[in-house]
């Protein structure tokens, strides 16, 4: 089973890149995590540029064939504003139209200072592209930098509980097993 993970943060020290190599760690003998780490190199969206799959750019022609070829997506991200981080969301809104997150199973983490709004607000987005997530596949780390430190240790234990039953969570998703997914949300 291979996870393809991308980091909404693009710093070199970033406690999600910490959290994406913990997982990693986690599910040796699960799954194999790739760490995509093409998200700089997206251009800005441009549906003129979308109109036909050999027009994409390359670079997101690279990002859709990874997403093509995982059986899982994990997302790890940071807030900012209040929001989602541009780099993350302008890579996400290239596969609307293409679609590579239609039924893909997805485990979003998001983690900041707070991250709720930036979970929400991504969540119904990979929704809406009908990404598979269950409940346990999606967590928020508040305060993440009382729980993670800077050489990337977890030290908060329930954080690690919470992300050992992630892991669970996304390989049940894989699996089809018994699992109640996420509903998809009202487009308007
Ligand atoms: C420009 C900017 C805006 C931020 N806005 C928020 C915010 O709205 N909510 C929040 O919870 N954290 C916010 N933060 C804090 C980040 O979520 C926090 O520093 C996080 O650890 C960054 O993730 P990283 O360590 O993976 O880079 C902001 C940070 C920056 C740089």
């Amino acid at each position: 089973m291979k996870v393809l993970a991308i980091c909404g943060s693009t710093r070199s020290v970033s406690s999600n890149h910490h959290i994406i190599k913990a997982v990693t760690t986690m599910a040796t003998g699960i799954f194999s995590v790739e760490l995509f780490d093409g998200l700089m190199n997206i251009p800005p969206f441009n549906p003129d540029q979308d109109l036909h799959a050999e027009s994409a750019p390359p670079a997101v022609a690279g990002f859709r064939h990874l997403l093509r070829e995982a059986d899982a997506v994990l997302i790890s991200t940071p807030e900012y504003a209040i929001g989602v981080p541009g780099v993350l969301k302008n890579a996400i809104d290239w596969t609307v139209s293409s679609m590579e997150f239609s039924g893909k199973p997805v485990a979003l983490i998001t983690a900041g200072t707070s991250g709720h709004k930036a979970h929400q607000s991504l969540l119904g987005t990979l929704l809406i592209i009908e990404s598979r997530i269950t409940a346990d596949a999606q967590l928020v780390i508040s305060g993440v930098k009382t729980k993670v430190s800077d050489s990337g240790t977890i030290t908060d234990p329930a954080t690690a509980d919470s992300l050992r039953r992630l892991i669970t969570a996304l390989t049940a998703v894989v699996k089809e097993e018994d699992i109640a997914l996420m509903p998809h949300p009202t487009l308007f």
